[in-house]
């Protein structure tokens, strides 16, 4: 291994916290955390490696803060990860998501330039390419984003592409297709939907249920981008999907079998606004140049999330007041 020492943003939230794992369970012995630890951020995630990384509680956005900790931590690595992630929630109020994921992450880069990062891959989403109807969006499609949250993550690529430009800096950027797996914070569709079931109610589904999403395990999601950090191309772009698409409603009813519940538990609610109809990647840059694919089918990641869910309902319920708070 070339580098040593990975310094991962946002490690205490969903996809943040499987990549630590990974990199643990595989082998990285330096590891070293940084989150603020929102509502969405909870080390509990992180117990299973707990004494074998170094966490730092603070926000990108201090940039005292984070100047220090790359000074004393020398870090080869970036992950970066911290982000506010919930589209929902940008729609309430697009402040956190601007100073988030817009002006924490330029604080991010100019501390790893300034600190002489040795590579740092910022992770994306697929949502910054907007919606597609029909065919995929390849890396070179244009970035034409909806929501406030997907617009506030396509002005953080911006900025990083401008610093690979202008300062040659040694960025790759990844964008993501929907992830769902272990430990996901249940305001997102499949863990909120099991939380549903869990709580005695109804399973709610925007508008008719018809909107597309690609759903990545989140252990296929990590493996791709460690393969990204370790052989991926500096400069680059990388679409990370897994070619498993389905309609909400259809993913909806496809765990509603996996909890072996009544396929009616579910009802339409009004629609989200200015929701994108469908998501759909094209990865076979990855799959072709650095030979990632994914493991798992959705139907056995529902089976995994849902035998999990069941053995974490203690942690999944106790969301369940913000939760109740957010979609009241
Ligand atoms: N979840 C998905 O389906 C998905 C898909 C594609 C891309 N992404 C991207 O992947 C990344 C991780 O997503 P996730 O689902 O794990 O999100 P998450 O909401 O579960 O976790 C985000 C983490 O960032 C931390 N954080 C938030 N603001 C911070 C700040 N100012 N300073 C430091 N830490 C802060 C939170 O405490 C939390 O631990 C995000 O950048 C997101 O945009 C997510």
């Amino acid at each position: 291994m070339q580098f040593k020492r990975i310094l991962v943003t946002g490690g205490a939230g969903f996809i943040g916290s499987a990549f630590v794992r990974f990199l643990l369970n595989s082998g990285h012995h330096a590891v070293i955390v940084i989150d603020k630890l929102t509502y969405a951020g909870d080390l509990a995630r992180l117990e299973e490696v707990k004494g074998k990384y170094k966490f730092y509680k603070a926000n990108i956005c201090d940039k005292t803060k984070i100047d220090s900790i790359l000074k004393r931590e020398k870090t080869d690595i970036i992950a970066h990860f911290a982000a506010e992630s919930h589209v929902d929630r940008s729609i309430n109020d697009a402040t956190p998501f601007i100073d988030t994921n817009v002006k924490g992450t330029q604080i991010l880069l100019d501390a790893s330039r300034k600190n002489k990062v040795g590579k740092f891959i910022h992770i994306s989403t697929d949502e910054v390419y907007g919606e597609i109807p029909n065919g995929k969006f390849s890396e070179t499609s244009p970035i034409r984003p909806n929501s406030p949250y997907a617009a506030s993550k396509a002005a953080a690529d911006l900025l990083v592409q401008s610093y690979i430009r202008t300062y040659k800096f040694p960025a790759i950027i990844i964008r993501p297709s929907n992830n769902y797996g272990l430990w996901q914070y249940p305001e997102k569709l499949i863990p909120l939907a099991i939380l549903r079931i869990l709580d005695g109610s109804k399973v709610p589904v925007y508008g008719k249920g018809l909107n597309v999403r690609e759903w990545l395990y989140v252990e296929d999601c990590v493996a791709g981008i460690l393969k990204i950090m370790n052989k991926g191309k500096i400069g680059e772009v990388y679409n990370l999907g897994s070619t498993q698409e389905g309609r909400n409603i259809d993913t909806v009813k496809l765990l509603l079998k996996t909890l072996g519940v009544s396929q009616k538990r579910f009802e339409f609610v009004k629609d989200r606004l200015g929701h994108d109809i469908r998501y759909s990647l094209n990865s076979n840059k990855l799959r072709q140049k650095l030979s990632w694919k994914p493991e798992t089918k959705l139907a056995q990641g529902l089976r995994f999330t849902v035998a999990w869910s069941l053995k974490h309902k203690v942690w999944l319920k106790s969301k369940l007041k913000d939760i109740n708070r957010l979609y009241r």
